[in-house]
């Protein structure tokens, strides 16, 4: 029998499919495991099932020894794993794409709407009892019908933001490495990143974070946008120079700006706290009841499968490995 290590307790049926599979040694609450605790819980462990949150590298791989097989991440993103490391140790990594698309998409239209609509503003001027008049320029936003949403990265959760555009109107361009296979379907034009910065009104960043996207949005690109824009970021934090945001949105360089994930999470920047045209929710991107089982569900059966030494369901690629079936 295969030992399964769960850093948070997981909802779902996600439990017992492990339960019936293998002897797991859980965390009993939703809480995060401090680092010793981690390392000690992973101890001997054939696959370890991780939370984005969880630093998965050399020192938590000699932690578990020899037979781990397989580190499952219950998420899409996986920067909180060094792939290289895995890969020199033949681990197989996996993580959640897919079931977690529409939440996500969900999520970061609303941001979409509250921060072009002013909505984080609104509510605070009515909680803080300040005096207010309908009035014809009053607390005036910007209409999406019409307006050119700008997406980077149209893959699985950029696509589907891109769907909830289109039905309120919205032209929709986008920007990535590859032709999106969603394009067509979406009647979306690809353009290079600079000239999708400089014609979106709305601009929603679904890439993953990597060496590559570290900053990929820095004061350059943000000074590329529309004094009228709006960013949206459901990514990563680390994805948006969050220094560089304070400055464009404090100046008005940028109009307004949507964030659910931080540079430095759960921190959030001083300088944001600050601002009227910033709306900030705490990484909730996947934070449904329905998302958050599917996750954790996901993550059990490609635990399993590693443990059973089959193909898991969505596999990550990793450096210098061949592409499977799973790839994305
Ligand atoms: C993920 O799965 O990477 C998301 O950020 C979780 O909300």
């Amino acid at each position: 029998m295969p030992t399964f290590a769960v850093t948070a307790a997981l909802p779902g049926r996600a439990p017992e499919m492990l339960a019936a599979a293998g002897e797991v040694r859980a965390r009993a609450d939703a809480e995060r495991l401090d680092r010793a605790d981690l390392l000690a819980l992973v101890e001997g462990v054939e696959v370890a099932v991780t939370m984005l949150y969880d630093r998965v590298d050399d020192e938590l791989l000699d932690a578990a020894g020899p037979g781990l097989r397989g580190v499952s991440n219950v998420a899409v993103g996986f920067d909180n794993i060094d792939l290289a490391a895995c890969a020199r140790r033949g681990i197989v990594v996996t993580n959640t794409p897919g079931v977690l698309d529409d939440a996500t998409a969900d999520l970061a239209f609303g941001l979409v709407l509250a921060a072009t609509r002013r909505l984080g503003e609104g509510e605070r001027l009515i909680r803080e009892r300040r005096p207010w008049r309908w009035g014809m320029g009053f607390m005036l936003g910007h209409d999406l019908r019409g307006a050119r949403l700008g997406i980077v990265g149209l893959g699985g959760i950029g696509s589907r933001v891109a769907r909830r555009g289109r039905a309120f109107g919205m032209e929709i361009a986008y920007a990535g490495r590859h032709d999106s296979p969603y394009a067509a379907h979406l009647g979306a034009t690809r353009l290079d990143l600079d000239e999708l910065l400089a014609t979106a009104d709305v601009v929603s960043l679904h890439v993953p974070l990597s060496a590559a996207t570290h900053h990929l949005i820095d004061a350059h690109e943000l000074g590329l946008m529309k004094p009228t824009a709006t960013l949206v970021n459901t990514a990563r934090g680390a994805v948006v120079d969050e220094a560089a945001l304070v400055e464009a949105l404090r100046e008005r360089t940028i109009a307004a700006a949507g964030l659910d994930v931080f540079e430095n999470e759960p921190e959030v920047h001083p300088g944001l706290l600050e601002l009227e045209n910033v709306v900030l929710v705490p990484h909730l991107g996947s934070a449904t009841v329905e998302t958050r089982a599917a996750m954790a569900e996901l993550a059990a059966r490609n635990a399993i499968a590693v443990a059973a030494g089959e193909e898991p369901p969505t596999p990550v690629k990793l450096p210098g490995a061949q592409p499977t079936r799973g790839d994305r």
